[in-house]
């Protein structure tokens, strides 16, 4: 391998306290912490050469070139990691995902994590993994928190600097299973970006951001502790919260679909029949179920049998972003 060319690869993550809004959007700054669990078996793979006889930025993600958007926001993303490296060649980045692309689930995170850390790998730059971890989250913010491995808080720190994330238990902590429902719905939803900036123009966020040191408290708690009872209770909450500010935004978004809200009004049901298990939902119809081992077959037969429900994938908590072989 030159040194000229790395090879990473990243999990996505799906998060308990959310991040929704930035204090300073270019920096991904966020208004409030957040804490999430990396998605084992899901996984973004990223190949990087920095190649002089090129005269620009070459992008192919799964098998294609995407649209110029997607190719200006990876070229801004290694600027940075030019600038750090004090070079200013162009790359090639074949990047895939091993997930159904078009299938809603949020692979930003992954691909910001493996790009990172394939880039500054390629680029010859000696980074601490809290380095890393800041780096991706000016790809995007979720990203920094697909870095280190298993269940990870990101500290909204003062600056660019202090704002990453740590582990604050390893992958083999607690074998909880996210169940994903993957929904039919033909609409693109308002990507997260867009969305991040819309936060503040609802009259819910400031009162959202106030209260999330007092969910993360009781989520890192639950974690640390195996309290499932008290993980479920406040990340439905939190993810109540976050729709809530979505739908209060000027304009408002609305990411649920009918068979989001149904799958939403059955999972307390199934509590109380002894099937430990709660929601969460990014910026998408699709909904995640978390339940530890050895319920998750329950999940998946219940959520199968609901109609609309296309497809269910199965994610136990997975590592760090770690370099691969080319
Ligand atoms: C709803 O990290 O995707 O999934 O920084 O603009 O790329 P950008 O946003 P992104 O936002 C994630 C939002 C979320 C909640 C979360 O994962 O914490």
């Amino acid at each position: 391998m030159s040194i000229h060319c790395a090879t990473a690869v990243a999990h996505p993550n799906i998060a308990f306290i959310k991040y929704w809004g930035n204090r300073e959007n270019t920096l991904r700054l966020p208004s409030n912490g957040s804490i999430s669990m990396n998605l084992a078996g899901l996984f973004t793979r990223t190949t990087v050469q920095f190649d002089p006889s090129l005269e620009s930025d070459q992008v192919i993600l799964n098998g294609t070139t995407p649209p110029y958007p997607t190719i200006q926001r990876i070229t801004s993303f290694l600027d940075i990691v030019r600038e750090m490296a004090g070079k200013q060649t162009p790359a090639r980045v074949v990047s895939e995902n091993n997930f159904p692309t078009g299938a809603g689930i949020a692979s930003s995170a992954s691909a910001f994590a493996a790009l990172g850390l394939a880039a500054s790998q390629a680029a010859g730059l000696k980074v601490t993994e809290p380095q890393l971890s800041a780096l991706a989250r000016r790809g995007s913010g979720s990203a920094c928190r697909s870095i280190p491995g298993g269940f990870t808080e990101w500290l909204t720190g003062s600056g660019d600097r202090d704002s990453f994330a740590v582990t604050i238990a390893s992958a083999d902590h607690w074998k909880l299973y996210d169940c994903i429902a993957i929904l039919e719905v033909d609409h693109k939803p308002v990507g997260s970006t867009q969305g991040h900036s819309l936060a503040a123009t609802s009259i819910l966020q400031s009162a959202r951001v106030a209260d999330a040191p007092r969910r993360l408290d009781i989520c890192r708690h639950a974690i640390l502790t195996k309290n499932f009872e008290n993980l479920a209770e406040i990340a439905e909450q939190d993810s109540n919260l976050m729709h809530a500010v979505m739908m209060t935004s000027s304009p408002p978004l609305f990411y649920w679909a009918p068979t989001s809200l149904n799958i939403i009004k059955n999972v307390p049901t199934w509590r109380k029949e002894n099937l430990p298990v709660f929601y969460t939902l990014d910026a998408g119809s699709n909904v995640h179920l978390i339940c530890p081992e050895p319920y998750q077959d329950q999940v998946i037969k219940r959520l199968m049998d609901i109609p609309n429900v296309q497809n269910v994938l199965i994610a136990p908590p997975g590592g760090p972003a770690s370099l691969a072989q080319g």
